[in-house]
């Protein structure tokens, strides 16, 4: 990994990755690729390059790689899993459409491509508990059904042209740099703004609706982790289970108010987001990322809402100290 171009770079997942990676390769070595009306901003924008590389536009892609000399692409493209049902045109455009113009760009200039799975590429169908690694994707959702045809692609372009094609199945991400938007499990995400401003949290999903989660600390290390790994111990490519957390309302909250006494929360029930919920596993079963490229997770339930409590309360303090002056 030497010259990287991360498609994506100012969404939930790039902004912080971009900035990793940028430490990691050197800031030079690291384009971050955004669309119009995304730009980058402050040091995201400082830091190293950026181009503006729609992955609906396969000669973008080809220029920003020629450019740059990049050797590995992170394709970070994506409409998560409630905003995807909304438009499930565009949702396929850029999960499948736009990977196969990565692929072919990579098959073409010799690139390595990380792209990102998801606990949405199961489906109601699957073993709820400790899913395993290799076992039953019938998403119903048009989110997974992107999930998992960028699995099988991906693979393909692995087995039939050589490309280095490396995924994780990410949980719900956590964190508190850039907000997600759209998806099922950002829950997880607001009820931490909410709590930290004193809010009363409206809960969109039921008690007793359990989902794997991962600090995005996490997340990004096993991103880097998996493209780095020494490929002759990898039997899966895409993509791996990753885990380090499952918990359903009733426990973030809980643990919430252990760090927030005051901290409240109502349940608002979103019918969508519900059902996409109860279609995904309860906890997944990491067992092979763990033997095939050593992936750990650092953060549990408590370290993370320890973590994401303290850095937002210095987040959201300095908002409200500007929006006072
Ligand atoms: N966080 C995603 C979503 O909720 C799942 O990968 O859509």
């Amino acid at each position: 990994m030497e010259n990287v171009l991360i498609i994506g770079a100012t969404g939930q997942i790039g902004s912080e990755l971009t900035m990793l990676l940028r430490e990691h390769c050197g800031n030079d070595h690291v384009v971050a690729g955004y669309i119009h009306g995304a730009e980058p901003k402050g040091a995201l924008a400082e830091s190293g390059p950026s181009e503006c590389v729609d992955i609906t536009d396969a000669d973008a892609i080809a220029a920003a790689v020629k450019k740059y000399k990049v050797d590995t692409i992170y394709n970070l493209a994506a409409l998560l899993s409630a905003v995807a049902e909304a438009r499930p045109q565009l949702a396929w455009k850029i999960g499948v459409g736009g990977l196969y113009n990565v692929l072919e760009v990579a098959r073409e200039n010799g690139c390595a491509v990380f792209t990102p799975s998801s606990i949405g590429s199961f489906g109601p169908g699957t073993p709820l508990d400790h899913t395993p690694q290799d076992t039953i994707q019938r998403p119903r959702t048009i989110y997974g059904v992107t999930k998992v045809t960028g699995e099988l692609l991906s693979d393909y372009y692995a087995h039939r042209f050589g490309v280095d094609t490396r995924s994780v199945r990410f949980p719900g991400l956590i964190s508190y740099v850039a907000p997600p938007g759209g998806g099922t499990t950002d829950y997880a995400v607001d009820i931490f703004y909410s709590a930290v401003r004193g809010e009363t949290f409206r809960c969109p999903i039921a008690a007793g609706t359990f989902m794997d989660m991962m600090y995005m600390p996490d997340a990004l290390r096993a991103a880097v982790e998996i493209m780095e790994a020494d490929p002759s111990r990898l039997v899966h490519r895409n993509s791996f289970n990753v885990a380090s957390m499952s918990f359903d309302p009733e426990i973030i909250a809980g643990k919430i108010k252990e760090l927030i006494p005051g901290f409240t929360m109502e349940y608002a029930v979103d019918p969508l987001r519900q059902s996409i919920a109860e279609s995904w596993p309860n906890s997944l079963d990491d067992s092979c990322a763990r033997n095939e490229w050593d992936w750990k997770p650092r953060y549990d339930l408590d370290a993370m809402a320890r973590d994401m409590i303290e850095k937002l309360r210095v987040k959201i303090g300095k908002e409200e100290a500007v929006n006072a002056l």
